[in-house]
């Protein structure tokens, strides 16, 4: 069956194979869980910078994607003074709120939003940055630009980060998990179609050479 992002089952089919992962970290990356602290340093290297600077500022940061909530527990919270979770996949949501109650920080996640990104309006000017991460190859590419485009329009001053995996040229499409890799060329006209520009960029280093590599973008 050739995969493409046209068809009728492109939604239900990831949502199918994400409520069969366990609601783990090794379920969130697939069996590399032990990659998570060079990721979380990679990230904060990323943003350092603007929060020095005070261009980025940290009250509230909104995790997409958010699985379990490893990338807030791993590197929003050490920025932000509170989170909200977007995440599609229901029992991935009620463990990362068994697991925050029980290291203490519930009261840094203020809003747990059971939606898909492509049906998720940012709340005006609530965020001051929105992260996108290892989720926005599950949106195809018209959702993708129409997130995008509600994103900025709900800055106010913000960011949007997004740490995502490229391929070399073009999108290869994954049958199993109902997701497509794109390489940077296929996101640069992605961001430009959405309207958004690119005030920083870099790769992540030291993760494994088997792996796809892994590209942030801050956009405006
Ligand atoms: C590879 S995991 C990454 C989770 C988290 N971002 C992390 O890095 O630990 C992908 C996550 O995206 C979620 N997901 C898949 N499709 C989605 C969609 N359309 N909208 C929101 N979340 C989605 C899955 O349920 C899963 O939690």
């Amino acid at each position: 069956m050739t995969l493409d992002q046209n068809k009728p089952t492109w939604y239900t089919d990831a949502k199918k194979y994400w409520d069969s992962i366990p609601s783990d970290v090794e379920g969130m990356l697939g069996g590399y869980g032990s990659l998570t602290d060079i990721d979380a340093r990679g990230s904060t290297r990323f943003i350092s910078e603007f929060i020095e600077k005070k261009a980025l500022i940290t009250n509230r940061a909104c995790d997409c994607g958010a699985g379990i909530g490893r990338v807030s527990k791993s590197f929003l919270l050490n920025h932000f003074n509170s989170v909200d979770l977007v995440e599609q996949t229901e029992k991935f949501l009620e463990q990362a709120k068994e697991d925050f109650g029980n290291s203490g920080l519930s009261d840094k996640v203020e809003r747990y939003i059971p939606l898909g990104l492509q049906d998720f309006t940012p709340e005006q000017g609530r965020y001051d940055l929105i992260w996108c991460q290892w989720v926005l190859s599950h949106l195809t590419d018209k959702d993708l630009i129409a997130f995008f485009k509600r994103c900025k329009e709900s800055l106010n001053g913000g960011y949007i980060g997004v740490k995502e995996n490229v391929c070399k040229a073009g999108v290869e499409y994954d049958e199993l998990d109902s997701s497509c890799t794109r390489s940077e060329y296929i996101w640069r006209g992605l961001f430009e179609t959405a309207g958004l520009i690119i005030v920083k960029e870099a790769k992540q280093h030291a993760f494994p050479d088997s792996l796809y590599e892994v590209k942030m973008f801050l956009l405006k």
